[in-house]
């Protein structure tokens, strides 16, 4: 099976690696337009928009790939899924119409009221009168979240009103969801979904905020660990038949079957398991701790999602072992970006036994350096003595992954 990995992010370079642990061969791989770290180790094919439906589809058909998987949500919801398939190329990752999970917040509420899946209360608004009555409606802290697709910079979560309100306002021409504070532990749960069937993987825990002791700006998230033994018994179970399953059949309902990754971004409150949001791929950081610790071969899975066949077949199968990842960021990061300079010291920290990074782009999330040990302890060792061989002037990281957790 020959197999193109859309996407150049870490998070591709971490299916790549996933992939190839659990059966692939290198030689079936391409990477579109990948990065220098997927170059070391898989075909790639830089240069390309990955949100380029042509480009994509040109590829595809030249590499005569049997499975396409799409990595980042700006091609889903751009409708390259739809026309990879319209070639008749099998493809992970959802079609525009239910990408659209991710791509709207307001969707994505609807869904949920229509499968009674458990949420915070929340107004949609249009208009600035309407978010100043719904903000002193649930009151402080204040959530406000861009209908839209924002690069990771659509939600607030501040004490002060006033920064709320002026949040609003750059996006309230797009629409804007004001929600009700949820204040709990998150866990992330990804599950593979063929259109009507689903399977869990692993929980995951990611670290969203900039600095240590989760201060600082929101980021497209830190570090990360996985398993999470805090969980209650049951957990995965619970999200499957409550939150999973009802939204792919809701979607299905709609005729928008979702193929691909549907990421739960959960919060645990003491009323119960919430959702804060939904995406249609796999999540990064995420998915270096979830897929390391996969024993499964990972392109059957894909395909048999691509393809309509999780019914038949096993299930996904993890280690025991415990994965953490720490994130790289370079000067600036969330806030602004850096020029771009020189990281050295990767080969250094791969030589290390079970430590592994996965490489990004040159600014903003540089790479994450994953650890994976027989405790929560070694793993995270082995990553920050990864990381501590790996040098970019200005980087910063955070100390304090997995620090809780044993
Ligand atoms: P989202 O992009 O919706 O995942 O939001 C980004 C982050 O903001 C989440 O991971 C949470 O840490 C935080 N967040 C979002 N919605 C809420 C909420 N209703 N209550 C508390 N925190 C939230
Ligand atoms: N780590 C959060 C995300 O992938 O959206």
């Amino acid at each position: 099976m020959r197999i193109l990995i859309v996407g150049s992010g870490a998070r591709e370079h971490a299916i790549v690696k996933a992939l190839i642990r659990t059966g692939t061969a290198k030689e079936n791989i391409v990477c579109a337009p990948g990065n220098e770290g997927i170059a070391r180790e898989v075909e790639i094919r830089p240069g390309i928009d990955a949100t380029d439906r042509l480009e994509v589809v040109k590829i595809a058909l030249e590499e005569r790939v049997d499975l396409a998987v799409i990595g980042p949500e700006a091609p889903l919801v751009a409708g390259v899924a739809d026309a990879l398939r319209e070639q008749g190329i099998a493809v992970f990752g959802p079609n525009q119409d239910a990408a659209q999970l991710e791509g709207s917040k307001n969707f994505a509420k609807e869904i949920m009221a229509s499968a009674e899946v458990p949420t915070g209360m929340a107004h949609q608004c249009t208009t600035m009168g309407e978010v100043e009555a719904a903000i002193d409606q649930f009151g402080a802290p204040y959530v406000v979240k861009a209908d839209g697709l924002a690069a990771g910079k659509g939600v607030i979560v501040t004490e002060d009103r006033a920064a709320a309100i002026a949040h609003a306002e750059n996006y309230i021409s797009g629409g804007v969801l004001v929600e009700e504070f949820l204040s709990g532990q998150e866990v992330s749960l990804f599950f593979l979904a063929d259109g009507k069937t689903v399977i869990p993987l692993s929980p995951a825990q990611d670290f969203k905020r900039a600095f240590d002791g989760d201060q600082g700006p929101n980021t497209g998230g830190m570090g990360a660990y996985s398993p999470i033994p805090w969980l209650p018994e049951g957990f995965v179970e619970e999200v499957t038949e409550r939150i999973a399953q009802p939204v792919i059949n809701e979607l299905a309902r709609r005729g928008a079957d979702f193929v691909g990754l549907l990421y739960c971004g959960l919060i645990v409150t003491e009323r119960g398991v919430k959702v804060i949001e939904f995406n249609a791929r796999f999540g990064d950081p995420e998915t270096q701790v979830v897929l390391r610790r996969l024993t499964s071969n990972l392109a059957d899975l894909l395909m048999r999602a691509a393809t309509g066949k999780l019914d038949v077949g096993p299930a996904a199968e993890f280690s025991a072992r415990k994965a953490v990842t720490v994130v790289l960021a370079s000067e600036g990061y969330p806030v602004s970006a850096a020029p771009v300079r020189e990281v050295t010291g990767i080969d250094s920290a791969e030589s290390i036994d079970d430590v592994e990074v996965c490489k990004a782009s040159p600014i903003g999330r540089v790479l994450s350096v994953v650890g994976c040990g027989d405790s929560f302890q070694e793993a995270r060792t082995l990553a920050y003595e990864g990381m501590s061989r790996i040098h970019l002037e200005g980087g910063h990281y955070r100390s304090d992954i997995a620090a809780k957790v044993s």
